[in-house]
């Protein structure tokens, strides 16, 4: 199968194209990405030889319809991730995630190539802390930053084009990933490497905001389970029923690490940050027999500290430059 996989040399495209190499020896693998801060070629040296690599936006028409021209599928995860900068510069998220989503749908649809979009359980906005529910596929999106409105953007044309023009269409929304090449900008691997460094770990506001966590390597499988299996124009939830607090998080990183407890510092809060997130991913594993294989939390998240325990080399440079940034936002929010 010739799969273009746009955003592979970020943290979830990376894996997934690792994990498609491993277990697809017959797929023929493109990447398209903009490098952005976010992604780097780092990421993809040791499979260099293995993809083909092209630099580009997926908001680029001339670069996307060519690439697309090429494939037989495409799978979609080149976005802006992070909320924090969302809530300083969103138009670049306006155009990597809406507009970026768009090009691609137009290039499908011209060329009648099957797509999966991967999209995030923040799209519904959140659930108050303690009630008894999660979000199922039918629920309305009720984003509350401007990286989950731009993502339901970019999903709300999916589902458009798919009963418009019967684009060959899957979007998938997933839990907080973690996992081995993820930036050291999001919660869990900016605690781990702050412990790493002999700093201490940074947890926003109260520490009470519930994730709902899935090991990477689990939510690439579900992927691959909706491109083989997967009915087009159907929207899949994949989670793995794992909600835990912030600061329970930060704690076991803490006892993973050997480190005392007493480094964890609560820090201002984001604004709007959104309480809790849960999926229910039950359509997922009754349609397609999907099922997170990686459960065991504590042994998951011990071999992510481990790996970047020996990744220093890939992570050490943009460290400081990440926490200068925290902490001019801090100083900034705090006037
Ligand atoms: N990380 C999570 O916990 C999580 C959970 C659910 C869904 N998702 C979704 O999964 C996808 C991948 O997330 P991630 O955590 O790997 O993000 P990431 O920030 O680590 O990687 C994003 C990649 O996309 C590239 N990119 C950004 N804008 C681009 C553009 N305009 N054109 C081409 N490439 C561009 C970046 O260079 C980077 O390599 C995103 O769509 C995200 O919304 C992430």
């Amino acid at each position: 199968m010739k799969l273009l996989v746009t955003g592979g040399a970020g943290f979830i495209g990376a894996n997934f194209v690792r994990r498609t190499l491993a277990t697809r020896p017959e797929a023929e693998v493109t990447v398209l990405d903009a490098l952005t801060y976010a992604g780097s070629l780092g990421t993809l040296a040791d499979i260099a030889d293995q993809v083909v690599f092209v630099k580009g936006d997926v908001a680029d028409e001339a670069v996307v319809d060519e690439l697309v021209r090429q494939s037989e599928a495409v799978v979609h995860f080149a976005a802006e991730t992070h909320n924090d900068n969302a809530l300083v510069n969103p138009g670049a998220f306006v155009r990597s995630n809406i507009v970026g989503s768009f090009v691609l749908l137009e290039a499908v649809r011209r060329h009648g190539v099957r797509l999966h979009q991967v999209s995030t359980d923040e799209v519904y906005g959140d659930l108050a802390l303690g009630e008894d529910r999660r979000f199922l596929e039918g629920d309305a999106f009720n984003p509350s930053s401007p990286y989950s409105a731009s993502k339901a953007g970019g999903d709300l044309l999916l589902r458009a084009w798919v009963r418009s023009f019967g684009v060959e269409a899957t979007v998938s929304h997933c839990t907080n990933n973690f996992g081995p090449w993820q930036h050291v900008e999001k919660f869990i691997p900016r605690q781990i490497t702050n412990l790493l460094v002999g700093g201490s770990v940074k947890v926003y506001g109260d520490g009470k905001h519930v994730r709902d966590w899935i090991h990477v390597d689990d939510h690439n499988d579900a992927v691959w389970a909706i491109l083989d299996k997967g009915e087009p124009g159907r929207t899949y939830h994949i989670g793995a029923g794992n909600e835990q607090g912030n600061l329970a998080v930060a704690q076991l990183l803490c006892e993973l690490t050997g480190a005392d407890p007493d480094r964890i510092e609560l820090v201002l809060d984001r604004p709007g940050h959104d309480r809790r997130y849960a999926l229910d991913a039950s359509r997922l594993t009754a349609e397609l027999g999907w099922s997170p294989r990686k459960t065991d939390f504590r042994a998951a998240l011990g071999e992510t500290v481990d790996w970047y325990r020996a990744h220093q080399d890939w992570w050490g440079a943009e460290k400081s430059g990440v926490e200068a940034q925290y902490a001019r936002r801090e100083h900034g929010a705090r006037g």
